[in-house]
C-alpha cells in the first residue's frame, strides 16, 4: 500500500498517466506532418542552427538589403547620452530613434538619485525580491505610482515586456477569454498565448467590432480581460477610452492599459490617457505602464486594487523568479517622475513639438496616418525597402531615426516613426520634415522600392545563369535552352 493505494491501484495509474503523456505528445506532432528526418546524420544537421528557419528569414532579407547596398540600420553604436541629439562614430544626429519624451535622460537630479542609490544600496538587490527582501526605495516607487493611478497597491518589475507576458499569460486561467487590440505590442500578444483562456483580438481601435465579438462570446466565458494600448506608438493614435469603459461595464469585463507610451506624453500634465480624456483613473482595472521610455529607467509596473497586486505578487512568475528592481533603477524613476509633475513646461514642450511635426508634415504632403502629434511622428512610405533606403539617406543628412517594415506593421504600411523629446527644436523638426520630403521626392523619381528592385535582382541573377549556361554550352560543345517560368 501507498497513498492508501494497492500496488495494483498504483501501477494501474502510472500505466494511464503514461498513455496520457504518450497521447499528449501525439497530438502535438501534427499528423498530417510526417517526420522531418530519419537518419542520425540529418538529425545531426538539424543540430546547426543555422538550418532554423528563423535564420534563413534573416538571410533573404539581408541578400536583398545587399543587392541595393542597404546597411542595416539597427544595434549603431552611440557615444554618450543619447536624447534630441546622439554621437554616432564622430558625428552628431538629431536623434528621433530614442523614447526620452522628455527629455529626463542624463538629467542630473535623475543621475545624482541614482548614485545615491548605489552608494547606499550598492547596484543589485542580487536575488528576487520574495528572497532578497525589498528596498525602501522600491516601496517608495510602487507607493507613487499606484497614487499616479489612484489604484490601492503596485507592483515594480524589472521588464515592461516580461511585465505583459508575465501578467496577461499567468491571471486568467481556462474558460477565460482575453480580447486584444491588433496593433498592441507584442509582449501583448506574447501574453495572450502563454494564457490558458481563449484569445481573440478585435480590428485597430474598432469599437463595434469589439462590441460584436463581446455580443456574442461573453456568456460562453467565465472571465474576459480586455487589454489595449493608451497610445499606439506604431501608428500614434490613441485608444478610445470612454467607449472601451462603457464596454468593459456594460459586458463585465476587466480593462487593461499599457501606458508605455502615453506616461509623460498624453494629457496636459503627462498622467497619461484617463487625463487625456478627463476620466478618473479608477475606471480601469489594470494600469500597466513602462520606466523605460518618459522616466528614463528601466522596468515595468501594474496599478489595481489590493486585491490583484496581491495575486502578482505571488503568482506573477516575472517577479517572483526575476530578481528585484536595482536601487539605481527605482532611484532614477523616483527622481524623474519628480522632474514630471514638477515640470510640467516639459510636457506642454513635448506636445507643441508634436504638433508642429504632424502639421509640418501635413504641409509637405507626408502621410502621418492617424498620428495625433503626441510623442510620436509617423510617415507611412509603404514600400519597405523605400523606407528602409528612406532612413538611409537621412542618415546621410545626420537626420537618425528607425525605419518600421513588415512583420512589425502590415505588408504595405512601411513607415518611418520619429520620437519626440521635449528637448527638439523647431530648427530640428522643420529641416528634418523638409529633408524626409526631399529625400522620398528623389526615391520616387528613381520608382526605388522592392518591385523594382526585385526584379532588376532576378534580372542580374539570369544574366549570371545564362553567362554560366553559355559557358558550360561551349565546353561541352552542345545546345543549352533556358526555360523561364513564372506567375
Ligand atoms: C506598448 C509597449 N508595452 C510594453 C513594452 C515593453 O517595455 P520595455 O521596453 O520597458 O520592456 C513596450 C516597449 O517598447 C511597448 O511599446
Amino acid at each position: 500500500m501507498s497513498n492508501g493505494r494497492t500496488l495494483r491501484e498504483e501501477s494501474e495509474l502510472k500505466r494511464k498517466a503514461m498513455l496520457e503523456m504518450a497521447h499528449d505528445l501525439r497530438s502535438r506532432v501534427s499528423p498530417s506532418t510526417p517526420p522531418a528526418t530519419t537518419s542520425p546524420a540529418q538529425y545531426q544537421r538539424l543540430t546547426d542552427f543555422g538550418t532554423l528557419d528563423l535564420y534563413q528569414e534573416m538571410r533573404k532579407v539581408r541578400a536583398i538589403a545587399d543587392v541595393v547596398r542597404l546597411e542595416s540600420p539597427f544595434f549603431r553604436i552611440h557615444d554618450g547620452q543619447s536624447g534630441a541629439t546622439c554621437d554616432i562614430d564622430g558625428r552628431t544626429y538629431t536623434n528621433f530613434a530614442s523614447y526620452d519624451y522628455l527629455g529626463l535622460n542624463g538629467e542630473p537630479s535623475v543621475g545624482a538619485a541614482a548614485k545615491a542609490a548605489i552608494d547606499t544600496y550598492g547596484t543589485s538587490v542580487s536575488a528576487s525580491r520574495p528572497t532578497a527582501g525589498d528596498r525602501p526605495l522600491h516601496r517608495r516607487l510602487e507607493r507613487r505610482i499606484a497614487d499616479h493611478y489612484q489604484a490601492e497597491d503596485a507592483l515594480c518589475f524589472v521588464s515592461g515586456h516580461a511585465t505583459n507576458v508575465s501578467v496577461i499569460g499567468e491571471l486568467l486561467g481556462n474558460g477565460d477569454l482575453i480580447l486584444f487590440d491588433a496593433l498592441c505590442h507584442n509582449s501583448i500578444a506574447l501574453g495572450t498565448k502563454l494564457s490558458p483562456a481563449a484569445r481573440q483580438s478585435f480590428p485597430h481601435n474598432d469599437m463595434a467590432a469589439l462590441r460584436a465579438i463581446l455580443e456574442t462570446s461573453r456568456r460562453k466565458f467565465n472571465r474576459v480581460l480586455i487589454v489595449v494600448e493608451g497610445l499606439y506608438s506604431m501608428d500614434g493614435d490613441v485608444a478610445p477610452l470612454p467607449e472601451l469603459i462603457d464596454l468593459k461595464t456594460r459586458y463585465g469585463a476587466w480593462l487593461m492599459v499599457d501606458e508605455a507610451h502615453s506616461l509623460g506624453v498624453l494629457g496636459e500634465t503627462g498622467r497619461g490617457v484617463f487625463e487625456h480624456f478627463g476620466l478618473s483613473p479608477q475606471a480601469v482595472d489594470i494600469w500597466m505602464g513602462t520606466l523605460s521610455k518618459a522616466l528614463s529607467a528601466c522596468g515595468g509596473y501594474i496599478a489595481g486594487c489590493r486585491t490583484l497586486i496581491e495575486i502578482l505578487r505571488f503568482h506573477a512568475s516575472a517577479f517572483m523568479y526575476s530578481v528585484g528592481m536595482a536601487p539605481p533603477v527605482a532611484a532614477a524613476a523616483l527622481a524623474a517622475l519628480d522632474l514630471m509633475q514638477d515640470e510640467p513646461q516639459r510636457v506642454a514642450a513635448l506636445h507643441r513639438i508634436g504638433e508642429r511635426f504632424v502639421t509640418a508634415c501635413r504641409v509637405a504632403g507626408l502621410n502621418t496616418g492617424a498620428s495625433i502629434g503626441r510623442g510620436i511622428g509617423i510617415v507611412i512610405v509603404g514600400d519597405s525597402l523605400k523606407t528602409a533606403k528612406l532612413a538611409e539617406n537621412l542618415f546621410a543628412r545626420d537626420i537618425n531615426t528607425v525605419p518600421v517594415t513588415y512583420p512589425a506593421v502590415p505588408m504595405r504600411a512601411a513607415r518611418l516613426r520619429f520620437f519626440l523629446t521635449a528637448k527638439h527644436t523647431d530648427d530640428q523638426v522643420d529641416t528634418t520634415v523638409a529633408a524626409v520630403r526631399e529625400e522620398l521626392d528623389k526615391l520616387e523619381a528613381s520608382k526605388f522600392g522592392l518591385a523594382t528592385t526585385a526584379a532588376a535582382a532576378i534580372a542580374s541573377i539570369m544574366d549570371a545563369v545564362a553567362l554560366i549556361l553559355l559557358d558550360a554550352s561551349r565546353i561541352v560543345g552542345g545546345s543549352v535552352s533556358v526555360v523561364i517560368t513564372g506567375a
